[in-house]
């Protein structure tokens, strides 16, 4: 690998920590059905394969918090904390594990069109509804969007043609119960792309074969494939499938296919990505082929032997879980009923469990709720672990005090609600360097705020993580750096060190991710 690939390879690695939270549009809407938008799942920060690069993560696993001020006599170490005997999984339960699968990738590639179809030919949606989106999607001059529909459900979304907030659908492989999350590909929506996607145990990031529009996404300016395969990276996730869609566009060629393995290819690995970890499959959402079977077109079939794509997602590795830690789970999403006064908090349980009748802290309001009850995929459940993406129905507290960028902790072990943060950062593609003084915007798990940086603390080399230049006046793209930030406002959050994904950030500016990184101490707390 050429040095400068070794080096972003390392430095998005280091970075690791970004994680994205919900900008704040994210719109809300279980249905009850199987597809919910604007819903999002957290992933597993303590089950993570280890990323962090040595540079990264010798700074922040001996950066110690300096915040004496707040938090310290009630945050109790992890130590003290034993989980109880429910609270591990009991493989008799028998039930399929969740797999949070992120769909992410450039504008127009066709992510929604795979999602409904997958979920049409797994029976999520019925052949009545799919006929039902074919004549709503025609009538309005939208055919080709008629599976998309079933993911893009707000009237704005099926006028536009495009995805702007999340949809969260399930279905069952053979091994999982898949938690999909179709995230939006406009550049103007990726703050809710991060949102969803910071959840992902895995991602597929989808492409478009047409020539012109391979070659778009991965451009250095306005490329979502390009942006959307760093924001995964740095939020954890090592595994990826490459869906290369519309494969009828061009014929099924092989040519195409492999030009385009080859291109993604270079920028996957400079991005982190092991080639062990990537999975290329060719498909064509369109017409059904390779999706849950081996391709019918023989242009295809003469030439692609591997698996078709239900078959890839079987192959994905479920990343550990952490169900020995107190509970932490990032707000997604907040639903509120107003005729029974009820509000239900969404997300993905990233440590511990609950179960009905727990008692959860809802921060930042400091409130302690009661568990009422528990959705996962629309059916009733009783138990919550780490990795499991649902909904908790709260009783005990006013809707205004949970809200979407929160968390739901154990009453005993909180997270902290900080203004002022260290960050170890790796500077993207910038064409404007960052400097003291400049705007940004944190995304950290679901929550965004605005943040300006007031020191710039060193330079770092980016593979030994050591200091090669204290208080430089700016960083520039792709440089490894310490520096510390004050918000505007206060969020949830906690240390790398102390959790993966409570403590992974992305720094945006213009609408563009301008680097990515974690949190390497909590400066200032809100007491
Ligand atoms: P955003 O969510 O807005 O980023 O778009 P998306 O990636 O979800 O794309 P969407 O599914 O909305 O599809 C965009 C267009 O591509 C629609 O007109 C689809 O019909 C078309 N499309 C999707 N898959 C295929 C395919 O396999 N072949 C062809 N020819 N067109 C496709
Ligand atoms: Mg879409």
């Amino acid at each position: 690998m050429p040095s400068s690939e070794r080096e972003k390879n390392i430095l998005i690695e280091s970075e690791l920590g970004a994680e994205g939270p919900n900008s704040s549009s994210a719109s809300l809407g279980r249905d009850g059905r199987s597809v919910v938008k604007g819903r999002e799942t957290a992933s597993d920060s303590g089950s993570k394969p280890e990323i962090l690069n040595s540079s990264m993560s010798s700074v922040s696993l001996s950066s110690k918090s300096r915040t004496e001020n707040a938090n310290e006599d009630k945050d109790k170490s992890n130590l003290q904390y034993k989980p109880e005997s429910w609270m591990m999984p009991d493989q008799a339960e028998g039930r399929l594990s969740q797999l949070n699968l992120a769909i992410v990738g450039h504008v127009d590639s066709g992510k929604s069109t795979l999602s409904g179809r997958l979920l049409h030919l797994l029976g999520r949606i019925s052949q009545k509804e799919m006929h039902k989106y074919e004549k709503e999607a025609k009538q309005q001059g939208k055919g080709s969007f008629a599976y998309a529909w079933a993911l893009d459900e707000s009237a704005e979304e099926r006028e536009r043609g495009i995805t702007m907030t999340v949809a969260v659908a399930f279905f069952n492989s053979k091994k999982y119960h898949v938690v999909l999350l179709d995230s939006p590909g406009h550049r103007d929506f990726v703050p809710n792309m991060i949102s969803g996607a910071t959840q992902a145990d895995a991602a597929i990031l989808v492409v478009d074969a047409s020539v012109g529009s391979f070659e778009a996404g991965l451009d250095a300016i306005g490329g979502q494939t390009r942006e959307h395969a760093q924001l995964i990276r740095s939020f954890g996730v090592d595994q990826i499938i490459v869906v290369v869609n519309k494969m009828d566009v061009v014929e099924y060629s092989q040519e195409r296919f492999d030009m385009i393995k080859q291109k993604l290819g270079t920028f996957l690995r400079s991005c982190g990505f092991k080639d062990s970890s990537v999975l290329w499959i060719p498909v064509s959402a369109m017409e059904n082929q390779n999706l849950v079977a081996t391709p019918s077109d023989t242009r295809l079939f003469t030439w692609f032997h591997g698996p078709c794509l239900l078959d890839a997602i079987d192959s994905l590795q479920l990343p550990a879980r952490d169900y020995s830690k107190p509970l932490l789970m990032p707000i997604c999403d907040i639903i509120k009923s107003q005729s029974q006064g009820q509000v239900s908090a969404c997300g993905k349980l990233e440590t511990g469990a609950i179960r009905t009748g727990s008692k959860v802290l809802v921060m930042p309001s400091r409130v302690v709720a009661t568990v009422r009850s528990m959705e996962r995929d629309s059916q009733v459940c009783s138990i919550a672990r780490a990795g499991d993406n649902v909904t908790v129905n709260l009783q005990g507290i006013e809707g205004n005090r949970v809200t979407a960028g929160g968390v739901l902790c154990h009453p005993d072990f909180l997270v902290h609600v900080a203004n002022q943060l260290e960050l170890k950062i790796l500077v993207l593609d910038v064409t404007v360097p960052i400097l003291i003084g400049s705007q940004l915007e944190l995304h950290v798990h679901h929550a965004k705020e605005a943040a300006r940086v007031v020191k710039i603390l060193s330079l770092l080399d980016p593979k030994t993580g050591k200091v090669t230049k204290k208080s430089p006046r700016c960083i520039l793209a792709k440089q490894n750096a310490v520096v510390e930030v004050v918000l505007q406002g206060s969020v949830c959050v906690e240390e790398y060190a102390k959790s993966r994904a409570l403590g992974r950030v992305s720094l945006r500016s213009s609408g563009r991710t301008v680097a990515v990184g974690l949190v390497s101490q909590i400066m200032k707390t809100q007491d």
